[in-house]
This record gives structure tokens, sequence and C-alpha cells, in this order.
């Protein structure tokens, strides 16, 4: 069972040819309101892959709150930890363009995510095989969380972003750390030589579309990703975490979990929406197997 302690927010997502600049005005090509947040696409990234997965988060009483909550209900995860507050549900606004994007969030009730509510869901935490955490939560949430995974004993996998609300001292209770090449060099430095080397199976550096790299304690390890025609890769980091708690809490050694996450990434982002290309576990195996569904 994985537990996944994050944000929940509605995307509002936008598709254009041209980027406007400063004072411009521009036409878009398509608008889409669809459920994201990397805390609930984690969650749905491995539970689409057949995880049993619990979400601690927080959602207003908006009709985008309950539309995040029912979305994560249709996907058969548990909802019992997820409260709310009466501010407005967090969103992101999403800008694509030329096959990439740019996100920016209002945390809205994502921020009303306190100690006391993990406190609340301490008994399924300690029970929890996995816990999957990301930065668009309070820090002293953060902080909370991992103090109780740490006195469980639960590992932690910890997706660093947005980075700007990392604490360095958190280094020693995290099992799993997976920053993009942005993120690390922000946190940790330029040479990510040297930084992996020195989190040896701890840091996962990501890659986009080139994968992923790790130390394995004696070697440096380049798992490569899989190369495919991407429609959107809002969320593609989300279905990595996802997939890598997935494939861990199944008994794979770090590098086969990476090369899974890595599959379930490539086939994420071959759909419009954080969620929309999920893979499940068989689609996975497909393209494992080089032969589709
Ligand atoms: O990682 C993608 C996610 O980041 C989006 O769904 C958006 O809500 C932001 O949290």
């Amino acid at each position: 069972m994985i537990t996944v302690i994050g944000s929940l927010n509605m995307d509002l997502a936008v598709k254009m040819d041209v980027f406007p600049k400063q004072g411009e005005t521009v036409l878009g090509d398509q608008f889409q309101t669809i459920p994201g947040g990397k805390g609930a696409n984690q969650a749905v990234a491995a539970a689409r892959l057949g995880s049993q997965v619990n979400m601690i988060g927080c959602v207003g009483t908006d009709d985008f709150g309950h539309t995040l909550r029912n979305v994560l209900q249709k996907e058969q995860i548990h909802t019992e930890n997820l409260v709310t507050a009466s501010v407005p549900t967090g969103i992101a606004n999403i800008l694509i363009y030329n096959n990439d994007n740019r996100i920016i969030v209002v945390p809205g009730a994502n921020y009303e995510l306190r100690p006391a509510h993990i406190e609340a869901a301490r008994e399924i935490i300690q029970q929890s095989q996995m816990v999957i955490m990301q930065l668009e939560i309070p820090m002293e949430t953060t902080n909370y969380a991992l103090k109780l995974c740490k006195e469980a004993n639960v590992p932690v996998l910890f997706n660093p972003a947005p980075a700007a609300n990392f604490d360095i001292r958190w280094m020693e209770d995290i099992t799993y750390i997976t920053p993009n090449e942005t993120e690390c060099s922000l946190l940790f430095g330029n040479d990510f030589d040297e930084v992996l080397t020195r989190y040896p199976n701890k840091m996962i550096l990501t890659l986009g579309s080139d994968g992923a790299r790790f130390f394995d304690g004696e070697y440096p390890i380049h798992v490569p990703g899989y190369m495919t025609n991407a429609v959107d890769t809002t969320g593609a980091g989300d279905t990595f975490n996802g997939a890598l708690a997935h494939a861990l809490i199944e008994g794979q050694s770090l590098d086969e979990a990476v090369y899974f996450a890595n599959i379930a990434a490539s086939l994420s982002v071959e759909k419009f929406g954080a969620q929309g290309g999920m893979p499940t576990l068989g689609a996975v195996y497909a393209r494992m197997g080089g032969f589709e569904e």
C-alpha cells in the first residue's frame, strides 16, 4: 500500500501555437479544465498500475474540490484522509507550447493541510509500504510527515518539486529523491556526476525523454528513456514517480524500477492532460515487450 501526501489542483490548461510576448495577446488553440496536482497525479499513476493508494491532501468545498475527490474515488484511491477547507481548491495555470509546459500553481486549499492532518493519518502511514511526497503543501507539514515516516520506518519517495520549498536537512529522512535537472542544479549543484555519487541508490536524476540516472555505489547507471511522440508532457514526472513507487514496493531492483517508470512516463505523454495518458500495468508491459496492448 502506498500513501501519497500532497497536492490536488484543477489544471487550467491552454495549448497554443504562438507564445505571447510581454504585453501581447495571442489566440490559443485549446482549453481544458483537467484534474491535476502533483500529489493527486502521482496517486493516480500508482493506482492505475494496480497499487492500493491512500491520498492525504486538502481541497476546498467548491466544485473543483468535489470533482477532484470524485476523480480519485473513481480510480479506487482511498480518500478518507482527504480533508476540506473553506478556501478555494488549488489551481494550476498551464501553458502548453512547443511540446513543453510552463506552470503557475496557486496552492489554495493545499496550504491548509496541517501537521494535525498528518497526525490524524498516523495509523495509515505506519501501515504503508511507501510514502510519496512533493512540495506543493506547507513546509511544516512536509517536515512533520517526514519525521513520522522516519519514526515508523516507512520508506519515502520524495519528488522535490517545486524546488524552492525544499529543506536540505530532509535528505537524511528521505529514502529516494527524484529531482529533474533544473531541481538538481538548484538544490544540489550543477556537477550531476558528483551529486549522484554523493547519494548512491538514493538520488534518481530524471532527464525527460533521455530517461534517468543514478549511482549504484560502484558505477554510474543511465537508464535510457523510450522515444515517443509527445502530445503533452504535463504529468510525465508524476507518472514516473507513481510508477517508480509501484515497482519498488513490488520488489523490483532500482534499475528495473527506473526502467519500468521510464516506460510508464513515455506512455503518459501521448495523451493530453496530466492524468489522461497515465498507463495501466498491461500497457506498460506491452510496451516493454515491444508490442502494443
Ligand atoms: O506535475 C504536473 C502538475 O503540476 C500539474 O498537474 C499541476 O497541477 C502542478 O501541480
